[in-house]
């Protein structure tokens, strides 16, 4: 696997890939890899000639006060775990060869990223679109593949290649849990194991909702289900809902009632400090 740093040396290598008609996928990441990343880079490489990792943490995609600095990293060992799955590079660009001085456009979706964590952390989805679509831009994919993990940012990435007539597929794929159910997230790696307990109230959430529609009669009320779902989750120590929704896949406007296309989509934050995310289909075949 090689290493690459230089954004112009990316690219050229993309632009020979092309010329030679191998087909590119890239897989955007922000590194600290786990089994989630892992699984995003297979599956890229089941189905392209050349698999790029892209490793960087996107400082705009931060708000003030959240974990930019503390965010874990370690390129050694996630050059180590990318070369593991028959990445062909990792390419891993400086801050400030993405943001050079002067540096003033943005990406912004407006309606898909306004509400659930577009609510909570303002400019959060400017921040990944611009960095995706610098990265696509570099890397000049066929395909690049996101976790449902990010359900928001794989909808709003989505709409931005439609809008912007982006020459590139946009494929998920689907959230990776660790085995008592906990979504796999780099920030996982903030809490102790008691914490992961108490984070395991998303799981469980999910679950909950699952057994409410299986066993419904007639549709179920969304507001309803939503407002259980936060009064359980509220009773978890150390557990402070960000928000529970329940919305319609596609356009993420909230549902009267649950139906084929909902995903429940929540954030929680556990004991003040650690922000995380979960979601799921809610007619599970
Ligand atoms: P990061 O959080 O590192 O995630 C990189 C990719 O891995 C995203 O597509 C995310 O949805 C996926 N992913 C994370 N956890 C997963 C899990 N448990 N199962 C399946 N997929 C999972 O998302 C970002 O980085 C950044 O916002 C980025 C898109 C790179 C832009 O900076």
């Amino acid at each position: 696997m090689k290493l690459v740093q230089d954004p112009a040396e990316i690219a050229a290598l993309a632009a020979g890939w092309r010329g030679q008609g191998l087909k590119i996928a890239l897989v955007p990441t922000m590194g600290w890899f786990h089994a989630g990343h892992l699984a995003l880079m297979r599956r890229a490489r089941q189905s392209a000639d050349r698999v790029v990792v892209s490793l960087f943490v996107n400082p705009i995609q931060f708000g003030p006060g959240e974990d930019l600095a503390a965010y874990p990293r370690d390129l050694q060992r996630d050059s180590e775990l990318a070369a593991g799955v028959g990445v062909d590079v990792l390419y891993a660009p400086s801050a400030t060869d993405m943001y050079p001085a002067g540096f003033q456009t943005t990406i912004h979706v407006a309606e898909l990223g306004r509400g659930l964590c577009g609510a909570s952390r303002p400019g959060h989805f400017d921040g990944v679109c611009t960095v995706v679509m610098k990265l696509l831009q570099q890397t000049q994919p066929h395909q690049a593949i996101f976790g449902e993990k990010d359900f928001q940012q794989l909808a709003v990435t989505r709409r931005m290649v439609r809008d912007l007539d982006l020459p590139v597929q946009i494929v998920s794929h689907p959230t990776v849990r660790e085995a008592s159910g906990l979504a796999m997230s780099s920030r996982n790696s903030y809490l102790t194991e008691g914490e992961k307990g108490q984070a395991l109230c998303l799981y469980r959430a999910i679950l909950f909702a699952r057994a409410k529609v299986k066993g419904a009669a007639q549709p179920l009320s969304a507001a309803l289900l939503c407002s259980e779902i936060e009064r359980n989750i509220s009773q978890v120590p150390g557990c402070v809902v960000d928000y529970v929704e329940i919305v319609d896949a596609d356009s993420l406007e909230r549902c009267e009632t649950v139906n084929e296309n909902s995903r429940l989509i929540m954030a929680i934050k556990v004991h003040e400090r650690v922000r995380l995310i979960d979601n799921a289909r809610l007619f599970y075949l």
